[in-house]
């Protein structure tokens, strides 16, 4: 009795301590690819993630993963985190909860990837989108996911998940290359045939983001046709459904992990080949109008490890706070052998006029934007 009495004095006293003497202690830089410790001292878990600001507040979403190769699948769900000065992060805890129910299209155990989440000024809701892959289906599904909320931290509750466009064909301008258009009569090469195959049904959808332009239109880009092309696809007004307005990018290419920002009036979009959780280089294209045409620029990766994006794979580009026509690419370096451990690689976009370039930091803060 005594010997458990004095344990328990013991725990009191480690807690006590333990939360003193360890209490977060504040950040003021970005260390890429070390661990990023939240204010409960706990790494960061919000992988393939975007970021939404909010009357000043910065919300960080992503794949909660759990340990082990286990967390490759949605065990959780959404874990959303706030900052004001994008080093430190409060956890806001789970946004978007996968269900119980194994007849959810996000039961517990699905792959739910790349959550974005937008605000929508007209409805005032706050809307996620995210790649979503039915249980125990592998990555056959390929379906597009959406959950709103009236807060950003959420809850978030599921709408609806789908593949995008089905039977419509895309839009066509005179700036369309022929290699962007596509003829079901006649499929002229892979990627056409997939397309062609998906018209009936929808079009696949795997990693993405959603980009929201100043006039207020939001667009869902996503890898389709097998993860051979990207498509760029409008929403609409309430950021809730696909208005079947839509473009194909870099067709037969296989580019992932799309994000896309704007800067003095162009269009700029990032990405990745397509190797699964391996680093391969990293692309970019620019465009005068979001409907293309977008033009392949290249790695715009720079020194060392260039050629595998130093070991990331873009996820997000965010405006640096404060700094117009600046910006931060945000990448994942994945851990697929124990997913929790997966990091993240902030670095700062450079423009060497209109070129984009991304160099590797140990360390960095804000002050090297202009
Ligand atoms: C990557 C993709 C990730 C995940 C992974 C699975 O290429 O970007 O989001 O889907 O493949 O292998």
């Amino acid at each position: 009795m005594l010997k458990i009495k004095t344990s328990c004095f013991l725990w009191l006293i480690i807690a006590f301590s333990s939360n003193v003497v360890f209490a977060q202690k504040k950040q003021n830089a970005f260390y890429p690819g070390q661990l990023w410790k939240d204010d409960k001292g706990v790494h960061i878990n919000a992988h393939g993630g975007g970021i939404v600001e909010s009357k000043g507040v910065y919300y960080w979403f992503g794949e909660h993963k759990v340990a082990g190769e286990k967390g490759n699948t949605a065990q959780v769900g959404v874990h959303c985190y706030s900052s004001k000065d994008l080093y430190n992060w409060k956890d806001e805890g789970i946004a978007l909860r996968v269900s119980d129910d194994l007849k959810s299209d996000i039961a517990k155990g699905c792959i739910l990837e790349r959550p974005k989440v937008v605000y929508n000024k007209k409805t005032k809701k706050f809307v996620m989108w995210f790649h979503l892959e039915l249980l125990g289906k592998g990555y056959e599904a390929a379906r597009t996911g959406l959950a709103v909320a009236d807060k950003a931290t959420g809850p978030y509750t599921f709408v609806k998940s789908y593949r995008p466009n089905p039977g419509i064909l895309p839009f066509y301008h005179e700036g369309t290359s022929l290699a962007d258009q596509v003829n079901c009569t006649k499929p002229a090469n892979k990627s056409d045939g997939f397309f062609c195959r998906d018209l009936p049904g929808g079009q696949m959808a795997r990693d993405m983001t959603v980009f929201v332009d100043d006039d207020g239109k939001a667009y869902h880009i996503f890898s389709s046709e097998e993860n051979f092309t990207l498509h760029l696809a409008e929403l609409s007004d309430d950021y809730l459904s696909h208005t079947g307005k839509f473009i194909r990018i870099y067709v037969g290419h296989q580019t992932e992990a799309p994000a896309l920002f704007k800067k003095d009036g162009t269009y700029y979009m990032v990405g990745s080949g397509c190797t699964g959780w391996d680093p391969n280089p990293a692309r970019w294209f620019k465009s005068n109008s979001i409907w293309g045409p977008w033009e392949y620029m290249g790695n715009p990766c720079i020194g060392e490890n260039a050629n595998i994006t130093y070991g990331g794979q873009s996820t997000y580009v965010l405006p640096a706070p404060g700094k117009k026509g600046q910006f931060i690419f945000m990448a994942d370096k994945w851990a697929p052998k124990n997913a929790i451990d997966g990091r993240y690689l902030w670095l700062p976009i450079k423009f060497n006029n209109q070129k984009m370039e991304i160099s590797w930091l140990d360390k960095w803060d804000l002050n090297i934007f202009k």
